[in-house]
């Protein structure tokens, strides 16, 4: 399962402080991805820019950002902190950022990538990913661009250099194999929502086969607060994952995060608290057995934290409509 990981899980002494590295993958196109990243949504503000400068400190190498999540310029103002700092380089960190869905023409993808990398200040990132397959104006109401138009603007991102790799978010299968089918590129990444409640086995397993490495977004599920109607298991309390998390004394998160790592996909959790931020990466020193990774996905519920209801006649929307 985790085979074609360049496993240099290390413990690394960096001014003075220890800290994790994630394992990194080499993707389809030959770039290497650090296999966890920092969550920024609802990180604003100043909060956004202490979450990230906090992490890359503790070893976090991928920051994980979005236009629509209005940080990516604190983000950028945390990475040339901490270059400046002489903690990391530029090629020590991978960067992902997101097109929205109103610019999904393909002559917008190159100008919203540069006015990204203009609020990164940087000249690359490292990954570009179609947020969602759905089109929208530029006043929320749907437009029914293909996002094969999108893609075919991803690869000319790709192919002047503005970003390494190039991928999709919330795509499913169905409108992979379009890509794939219909352009030059498959995508290196697909970052979909993974966590107990939405396990998502079909799925990731199509990306696996097709050599398209899974970013779980929304890793917690429904163990936080999401001011939702729906609260289904498992709690962070709940006693199979409490069971386990006292054999390998973890907490119930860390064993969650250690579900979706030991499943193949990269986790993508969201902490702006740096004890909590600490105990998101310090996850690479237990394993659990196939029984245990069986025993979670048990919770599985089909239940998304994100499911995008105001896009549901959208001929693109990608989720089930149950
Ligand atoms: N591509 C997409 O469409 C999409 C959609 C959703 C999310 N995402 C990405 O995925 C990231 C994560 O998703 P998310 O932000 O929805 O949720 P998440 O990471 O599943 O959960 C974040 C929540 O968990 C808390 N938390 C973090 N670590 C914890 C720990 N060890 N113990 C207890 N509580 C903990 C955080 O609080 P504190 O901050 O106070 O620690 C926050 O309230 C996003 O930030 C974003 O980068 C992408």
């Amino acid at each position: 399962m985790i085979s074609g990981l360049v496993l240099f899980v290390a413990i690394v002494t960096l001014n003075a402080a220890a800290v994790v590295l994630a394992p990194v993958k080499v993707l389809n196109d030959g770039n290497k991805m650090p296999m966890l990243a920092l969550g920024t949504h609802n990180s604003t503000g100043e909060a956004a820019f202490t979450a990230t400068v906090s992490a890359i400190e503790l070893g976090y190498r991928h920051i994980d950002t979005a236009v629509i999540y209005e940080n990516e310029e604190q983000i950028g103002r945390a990475i040339a902190d901490v270059m400046k700092r002489g903690l990391v380089k530029r090629q020590d960190l991978f960067i992902t950022t997101k097109i929205w869905n109103d610019k999904h023409s393909r002559e917008d993808v190159v100008p919203a990538l540069r006015e990204a990398l203009g609020r990164l200040n940087l000249t690359y990132a490292d990954l570009y990913l179609i947020h969602f397959p759905i089109g929208e104006k530029a006043n929320d109401k749907l437009a029914d661009t293909d996002y094969l138009e999108t893609w075919m603007g991803m690869e000319d991102a790709k192919n002047l250099g503005l970003t390494k790799s190039i991928g999709v978010s919330n795509f499913n299968s169905e409108q992979i194999d379009r890509i794939i089918a219909n352009s030059h590129t498959i995508p290196a990444v697909n970052q979909i929502e993974v966590n107990p409640s939405l396990t998502q086995e079909s799925l990731v397993a199509y990306c696996q086969k097709k050599g398209i490495v899974v970013m779980a977004h929304s890793p917690f599920g429904f163990m936080v607060d999401r001011e939702s109607l729906e609260s289904p298991p498992p709690a962070p309390d709940d006693p199979v994952l409490t069971k386990i998390a006292k054999k390998y004394g973890k907490t119930t998160f860390q064993v969650v995060l250690r579900y979706l790592v030991d499943r193949g996909t990269a986790p993508v959790p969201k902490s702006a608290d740096q004890r909590r931020q600490k105990q998101n990466i310090d996850i690479y020193d237990f394993k659990l057995t196939e029984e245990e990774i069986a025993a979670i996905n048990k919770f599985n519920s089909n239940t998304r934290v994100i499911k995008g209801v105001f896009w549901f006649d959208h001929p693109y929307y990608p989720f089930n409509k149950d």
